[in-house]
């Protein structure tokens, strides 16, 4: 079978081919970072207005790369959801409208889903179950993966998640947006000796985090530096040091929890955070320790992508599901 999947639901247009008999067939993105770079973050009306005139080349492009064409289709996959309401509906009107031309199914995927389920498409897939981290510029979830569909959340983020955290961190250290790498390269110089900052909701049991401290913290010591005539270029390297590594650490620190909670081996992280390599390098150690393995999406399949959402739409088709016809989904909030 052969299911197409559609992602807008923020800043990037992702589109792709799944074949259940040949695994991806081609997968397309536009990023519209540059765009609203210059606003310091993303402007939901813009981003609409961008998928409407990126999508349906995209689409055609992959079509093209996968030699397949429409009437080849055997279903449409979207994003319904969480996301920006104006950007879901791009998708949704497309995936509706293609999907009642072609007489094909159509599916509303959950975008978290599409990030869980990312790993999936590598060559050495985890098996079911397995512990997955799941953090972006929305979301910070550890959840408990049964198999397709079957999903317990183990803990989330009660405030700020960790991509917002870091968005955060760098605007105030006057870095661009999305402001993870940039945070990330200037903590490379950081001293991480100078400064500490807490590792939030660690004194306690449970599952659950909380950024928003970090971020006032941040300021705080930026604040005090300045007030010291001491904020010079190091001084931010050192601050972004800290920062990282409390963001990093108390997430290491949880996911070894829920590792020793459900006594799984198998840790999936996802979301564009799990780009980051010092989170990469603490979750390899600790994963070691407990002969468990991590999993990750290729880098491009960190961030928001159509692949994603494609073989969600494709596992879902095979387990017999699909959405009525003409009824569009586009949930900005959905747990
Ligand atoms: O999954 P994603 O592309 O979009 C959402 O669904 O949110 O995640 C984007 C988030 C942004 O907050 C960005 O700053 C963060 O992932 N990010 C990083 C890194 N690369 C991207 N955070 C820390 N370190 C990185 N290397
Ligand atoms: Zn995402």
């Amino acid at each position: 079978m052969r299911v197409l999947g559609i992602e807008t639901s923020c800043d990037e247009t992702g589109v792709a081919l799944y074949d259940t008999e040949r695994g991806l067939a081609a997968d397309a993105l536009y990023s519209q970072v540059a765009m609203h770079a210059e606003y310091g973050g993303v402007v939901p009306e813009l981003a609409s207005r961008d998928h409407t005139r990126r999508l349906l080349p995209l689409i055609q492009q992959v079509l093209d790369e996968a030699g397949v064409a429409r009437g080849e289709l055997d279903a449409i996959a979207y994003t319904a959801g969480p996301g920006l309401v104006g950007a879901l509906m791009v998708g949704a009107s497309t995936a509706h409208g293609m999907a009642r031309a072609l007489d094909i199914p159509v599916l509303g995927v959950h975008h978290m889903e599409g990030h869980l389920l990312a790993p999936m498409l590598e060559n050495a897939p985890p098996g079911f179950p397995f512990v997955a981290l799941l953090v972006s510029g929305g979301h910070t979830q550890l959840v408990e993966v049964h198999g397709l569909g079957r999903y317990t959340l183990l803990g989330e983020s009660v405030d700020d998640a960790a991509g917002e955290a870091f968005d955060k961190a760098a605007k105030m250290l006057g870095l661009d947006y999305p402001g993870g790498p940039h945070v990330a390269r200037l903590a490379e110089a950081g001293d991480p000796g100078r400064f500490r900052f807490p590792r939030p909701m660690t004194d306690r049991p449970g599952l659950d985090f909380s950024f928003s401290g970090l971020k006032t913290h941040t300021l705080t010591t930026l604040r005090q530096l300045e007030a010291e005539g001491a904020l010079d270029g190091a001084a931010q390297a050192d601050v972004a040091r800290a920062f990282e590594d409390a963001v990093v650490d108390t997430l290491v620190i949880k996911c070894r929890r829920a590792l020793d909670q459900t006594g799984l081996k198998r840790l999936v992280v996802a979301g564009g955070v799990s780009a980051n390599i010092r989170l990469r390098e603490g979750l390899a150690h600790e994963c070691a320790k407990r002969h468990a393995r991590a999993y990750y999406p290729r880098g491009r399949f960190c961030t928001d992508n159509g692949a994603m959402i494609a073989y969600v739409g494709a596992r879902r088709l095979q387990a017999g599901e699909h959405d009525e016809t003409g009824i569009m989904k586009a949930v900005p909030r959905w747990p």
